[in-house]
């Protein structure tokens, strides 16, 4: 029975009981900030449980795919290490919401797992929570369990939880014994072999909640209006048990992959130990990669592209391992296609995508890589040759910063060394580069940083009402406050401050719009100058700024403006945004994603994913297509709706946002429709022109558009156009023939330095015999050390050579002011190398012209900064080669 049999019979059992298929989701939760990673199947299904949102059918089952690497149960470091452990795995599940409950639950587990999958009853063992009585009498009336089979355990093995916060409930689980040959602790000498004690030999292959509370933010658990079934069986260890094999990675779901990578290395999984690991660990990490690239996320340095980047450089690490020195991992992507295609079409369509993006990582790495590899095994030897156990805190960081290694990686390393790394000098290290850029993003003197005012300000239990695009001034109370230095209740002139009104006409930082700026003043003549606004915790508005003039205090009425020409110069670049993508989308087709964006008064920057630049004549139209739609001139339409009907609508989301329940849908003429909450035109036509500056690569499989509109493209153009002026000045010509004024220009030029080389070796050839005369006998040798004019380091170079072979054995040194710097240069014929070192000579004597230099024996030379010297340290040297 093949992985792909066992799933489509879990699914088809569960159809027969009414179930409605749901496609797996994303990777990357829908709306659900608490979470990095889709880590269960129920993620979808959260807000069906809290009673949010309804289904119309109240029964599903999927195979939903999972990623657990961002909790404490999951260490990339082990992934590869046993059969077990898994970045991404497929959890086959079955929900009931609000409809049946344990008695249906319980007893179609037993028969999948009895009479379909016919596992032997007697190897099968049921664990209850602690107190759930109805279970456990259950499991011994709807199934033929043995009784002694049923076994009670406490909160941390029988009640699941999501996460922090969340739907939970107590569970029941089923566990396989797979023999005792399987169990791995029996050295131990306080071991029991039995289940849940951490046993090999015991695995389990269900577990069955029954969904009742929602745990809040207190940490109270409260309970739902409805109870629900929420299941999970790993698909791979099933497969396993099915298969009859001891490891996941022996199941069809896994071989395949493995075997593509031993065609591919000519090596043999099975033969040694190191090299088995690598051949997991990539069969593994290549699933994990090829899902979360089409799931929209790209390698980087933060939150969900960093996991990515981990586990991509530590699968890369591995391929090094098994002998490639080539991008390797990118075409695994083909095989994990080949495998999992059918189950989940998504990897199908995105795989050139995932593919590119991989490469494009895979080269970015392997750069440095080998230069990494080096270093670390450099500091283990001397570490070894010291009998030290602890990498410093600061090589681990170099590794990190310079060489891209992640710090689980060079763990990883160093681990079968049992050398640790000093996670303490790593963090400190980490720190000081955080505050150096804290420092560098340093808005003037006020301190912008969200941690800041988030955490003194969120226990205010007040929302701010953003008063909307078209109001620019406003009156309102200030109902929260906080001064930097301390916590107090009037601010006084000069204070940083941050200020929370009831209602603000200001616009907080998001979705790539930057925040506003502007005054808060009061009647007595009090002034705040605003200078960003931001966001803390949902929708709290922050006015980040400084008491210029007066004081305030909470619960004081004030008027609050903004800084009108900033905004509406904002709205014109944020609308512009919107028509670029939709323009982006017709060119490219519709996988381009935005990436990210940024609209400021000034400029826009939008980043969306695509491999490889955009050719230059592509780049012209979507720039044109881009000022036809403006030109067109369309009304911009907004209006609230629930966020289900958006994207039936068509609403493009931006995967890094949260949204609410209600969202805003912008729309322009019958080619833009997003999610938006920014403010924008009131038409089209506002924007004026828009003007593409540049477009270039941030990150693997990430471009960039940067462009300016209205005011700041007429600027920009200006300002291009003065540089042309002030060059066509420069070379007389007019705007049109500045080029060929330019191009005739250069061709000068190089006719002149052609006509200065041959003048420069005249002029050489002309002082020789002149030199030659003035040589001096030393001790039986010709040295001639003489002030040479008008020579670069190329002539001086070839007059060096003609005297040497003119006087046939001797010493030269040569000196030349040029302005003021001064260069000598030592030169030693080959008989007297023994002797005499011109390295040597141009050391003693460039201090003497306030330079250094040095070079080889036959030939060197030094740079000065005091050519009034040269005459002496020129005669200094006939002392010198005595
Ligand atoms: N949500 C449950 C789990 O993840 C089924 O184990």
């Amino acid at each position: 029975m093949t992985g792909a049999d066992i799933r489509s019979q879990f699914i088809e059992f569960f159809r027969q009981r009414g179930h409605e298929f749901v496609p797996s989701a994303s990777l990357v939760p829908d709306k659900d900030p608490t979470l990095l990673f889709t880590n269960a199947g129920m993620v979808q299904f959260k807000n069906v449980f809290l009673g949010n949102e309804k289904r119309a059918n109240p029964r599903a089952v999927n195979s939903q795919r999972c990623l657990r690497l961002s909790g404490k149960h999951n260490d990339l470091e082990e992934v590869g290490r046993d059969g077990y452990h898994h970045t991404l795995f497929e959890m086959l599940g079955n929900w009931s919401f609000g409809d049946y409950y344990k008695r249906e639950a319980i007893p179609w587990a037993w028969e999948l797992l009895t009479q379909v999958w016919k596992l032997p009853k007697d190897r099968l063992y049921a664990t209850v929570y602690r107190t759930d009585d109805e279970t456990a009498a259950l499991w011994r009336s709807v199934t033929d369990i043995a009784a002694d089979h049923i076994l009670r355990f406490d909160e941390k093995d029988n009640f699941w939880e999501m996460g922090d916060v969340g739907p939970c409930g107590p569970c029941s689980e089923i566990h396989i014994d797979r023999g005792a040959k399987l169990c791995d602790k029996s050295r131990e000498p306080d071991h029991v072999c039995a289940v849940n004690a951490g046993c090999a030999r015991y695995i389990e292959l269900w577990n069955l909640v029954f969904i009742q509370y929602n745990r809040t933010e207190a940490g109270n658990l409260e309970e739902l209006d409805a109870k629900h079934v929420d299941t999970g069986a790993g698909l791979e260890r099933i497969a396993s048990v099915l298969q009859g094999v001891n490891s996941n990675y022996d199941t069809d779901l896994f071989r395949n992959l493995i075997r593509f990578t031993e065609n591919h290395s000519g090596r043999k999984y099975g033969t040694n130990d190191v090299d088995d690991l690598a051949f997991r660990v990539i069969a593994d990490h290549s699933r994990a990669i090829t899902f979360l690239v089409t799931d929209g996320v790209s390698p980087s340095n933060e939150g969900r592209g960093y996991v990515l980047r981990r586990v991509l450089r530590r699968a890369a690490r591995h391929a090094k391992h098994l002998g490639f020195d080539e991008p390797f991992l990118w075409k695994v992507t083909k095989a994990v296609v080949e495998t999992m295609g059918d189950a989940f079409p998504e990897i199908r369509d995105q795989q050139t995508h995932v593919e590119q993006v991989i490469r494009a990582e895979e080269e970015r790495f392997g750069e440095t890589l080998d230069k990494g590899l080096t270093l670390l095994e450099q500091e283990r030897d001397s570490l070894r040759r010291r009998q030290a156990t602890t990498l410093p805190g600061d090589v681990a960081f170099k590794l990190y910063d310079t060489y891209g290694f992640p710090l689980d990686m060079t763990q990883d390393i160093l681990r079968s060394d049992g050398i640790a790394v000093d996670l303490a000098g790593f963090e400190a290290c980490m720190d000081d580069q955080r505050q150096r850029g804290r420092d560098a993003r340093k808005l003037g003197r006020v301190q912008t940083d969200t941690l800041l005012f988030g955490d003194a300000l969120t226990d205010v239990g007040q929302h701010s009402h953003f008063l909307g695009d078209h109001v620019y001034e406003a009156d309102s109370r200030v109902v929260a406050l906080h001064a930097h230095a301390a916590e107090q209740p009037e601010v006084r002139e000069g204070d940083e401050v941050h200020v929370v009104t009831a209602e603000t006409p200001f616009y907080a930082e998001s979705g790539g719009q930057v925040g506003d700026r502007g005054v808060i003043v009061t009647d007595r003549g009090d002034l705040i100058e605003v200078v960003d606004t931001q966001k803390a915790r949902a929708d709290l508005v922050v006015h980040i700024g400084r008491v210029v003039r007066g004081a305030i205090q909470k619960g004081a009425p004030v008027r609050l403006r903004i800084d009108r020409a900033r905004r509406d110069a904002a709205r014109l670049n944020h609308s512009a945004t919107h028509i670029l993508h939709a323009v982006l989308r017709d060119h490219l087709g519709k996988d381009v994603r935005q990436a990210g964006s940024l609209v400021s008064p000034d400029r826009l920057r939008f980043d969306f994913t695509m491999n490889g630049p955009i050719a230059e004549d592509l780049l012209r139209r979507i720039e044109s297509d881009t000022n036809a739609h403006i030109r067109e001139n369309d009304e911009l339409r907004a209006e609230e709706m629930p966020y289900d009907d958006a994207i039936k609508a068509g609403a493009l989301a931006f995967f890094g946002d949260k949204y609410g329940d209600i969202v805003r849908v912008v729309r322009l003429g019958d080619y833009s429709v997003e999610l938006c909450g920014g403010t924008h035109v009131r038409r089209a036509g506002d924007i004026g022109l828009f003007k593409l500056r540049a477009e270039s690569g941030v990150a693997a499989g990430v471009r960039r558009i940067e462009a300016f509109t209205g005011e700041g493209a007429l600027e920009w153009v200006r300002q291009r156009e003065q540089a042309l002026l002030e060059v066509g000045a420069l070379v007389r010509g007019g705007e049109d023939d500045v080029a060929e004024r330019v191009s005739r220009l250069l061709a000068q030029q190089r006719d002149l330095e052609k006509q200065l080389k041959a003048l420069q070796s005249k002029l050489a050839g002309s002082q020789t015999d002149d030199l030659i005369r003035q040589a001096r006998q030393v001790d039986g040798m010709k040295v001639l050390a003489a002030e040479v004019e008008g020579l670069d380091d190329g002539a001086m170079r070839d007059l060096a050579d003609k005297l040497r072979s003119q006087i046939g054995s001797g010493v030269i040194v040569l000196g030349t002011a040029r302005g003021d710097r001064a260069m000598l240069l030592a030169a030693v014929t080959k008989d007297l190398l023994k002797k005499h070192h011109a390295g040597n000579i141009i050391k003693q004597i460039a201090p003497l012209i306030g330079g250094g230099g040095g070079g080889k024996p036959d030939l060197a030379q030094a740079g000065g900064k005091d050519p009034t010297k040269l005459r002496e340290a020129l005669e200094a040297v006939y002392q010198l080669v005595h």
